[in-house]
C-alpha cells in the first residue's frame, strides 16, 4: 500500500483554501500553486540522500553535509502539472525537469498520451511526479507506468488536492509510490471532478475558460 502524506501545514491549508474560491483570478491561481508546490517540495525532499564533504569555513576546516549525486527530476503532467514546477525549481533549481502529455478523454474519462520527454538519465533520479490535481487517477497511473517502462525505480507522486478514488487507483497500481497531497477532498462527481475541489485546474492556471 503506498504511504499517503497530507500536508496539511497551515499555510498550505490557507492558500489551497484561496485557490478553491471562484473569485480568485488567473494570475493569483497561478501564484498560489507556486507556493503551495515550494512548501510540499520542503517535506517531499526530505529522505534525499547527503554525503559528507570537506570545507572551509572562515573559522576552520570542517566535514559537512551536501545532497548526494544527481538527485531529482520533476515531471509535470502536461498541461496543469506545469503550474507546479517553479516553486519547485525555486527550492531545488538543479532538477532536470521532463513531461509527460496526457489528457482526459472528456467522455471516457481516460487519459490519452500525447508527449513524453524525459532527462537522459531519469532512471537514476528521484522523480517528483506533479499535477494539481488527482481525481480518478487515470493521468497518474498511466504517468507512472511510463515513467517505470522507461527504467525509474524512485518515483514520488505530489498532488495539491486529490479525490479517494484517485488516491486508491494509484495506491493499487503503484503500491510502492509515496503520495503526496495538500488536501484529502470528500469525493467524485457525475463528470468525475473533484467535489468540493477547485474546478478545471488547467483552464484555471492559463485562463482557457
Ligand atoms: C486534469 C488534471 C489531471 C487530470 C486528473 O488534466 O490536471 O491531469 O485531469 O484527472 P484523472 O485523475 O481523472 O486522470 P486535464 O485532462 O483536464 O488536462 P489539462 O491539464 O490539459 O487541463
Ligand atoms: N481535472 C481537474 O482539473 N479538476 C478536477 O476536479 C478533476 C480533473
Amino acid at each position: 500500500m503506498s504511504k499517503v502524506h497530507v500536508l496539511d501545514h497551515p499555510l498550505i491549508q490557507h492558500k489551497v483554501t484561496m485557490m478553491r474560491m471562484t473569485e480568485t483570478t488567473t494570475k493569483d491561481f497561478r501564484e498560489l500553486a507556486n507556493e503551495i508546490s515550494l512548501l510540499m517540495a520542503y517535506e517531499v525532499t526530505r529522505d534525499l540522500p547527503l554525503k559528507d564533504i570537506e570545507i572551509e569555513t572562515p573559522i576552520c576546516k570542517t566535514t559537512a553535509k551536501t545532497v548526494a549525486g544527481r538527485s531529482i527530476g520533476v515531471v509535470p503532467i502536461l498541461r496543469a502539472g506545469l503550474g507546479m514546477v517553479d516553486g519547485i525549481l525555486t527550492l531545488v533549481p538543479n532538477a532536470k525537469v521532463g513531461h509527460i502529455g496526457l489528457y482526459r478523454d472528456p467522455e471516457t474519462h481516460l487519459p490519452v498520451e500525447y508527449y513524453c520527454k524525459l532527462p537522459v538519465d531519469a532512471e537514476e533520479r528521484t522523480i517528483i511526479v506533479v499535477d494539481p490535481m488527482l481525481a480518478t487517477g487515470g493521468s497518474a497511473v498511466a504517468a507512472i507506468q511510463f515513467l517505470k517502462d522507461r527504467g525509474c525505480k524512485d518515483i514520488k507522486l505530489m498532488n495539491l488536492i486529490a479525490a479517494p478514488e484517485g488516491v486508491k487507483a494509484v495506491a493499487d497500481a503503484h503500491p510502492d509510490v509515496e503520495i503526496y497531497i495538500a488536501s484529502l477532498d470528500e469525493r467524485l462527481n457525475d463528470h468525475a471532478y473533484i467535489v468540493p475541489g477547485l474546478g478545471d485546474a488547467g483552464d484555471r492556471l492559463f485562463g482557457t475558460k
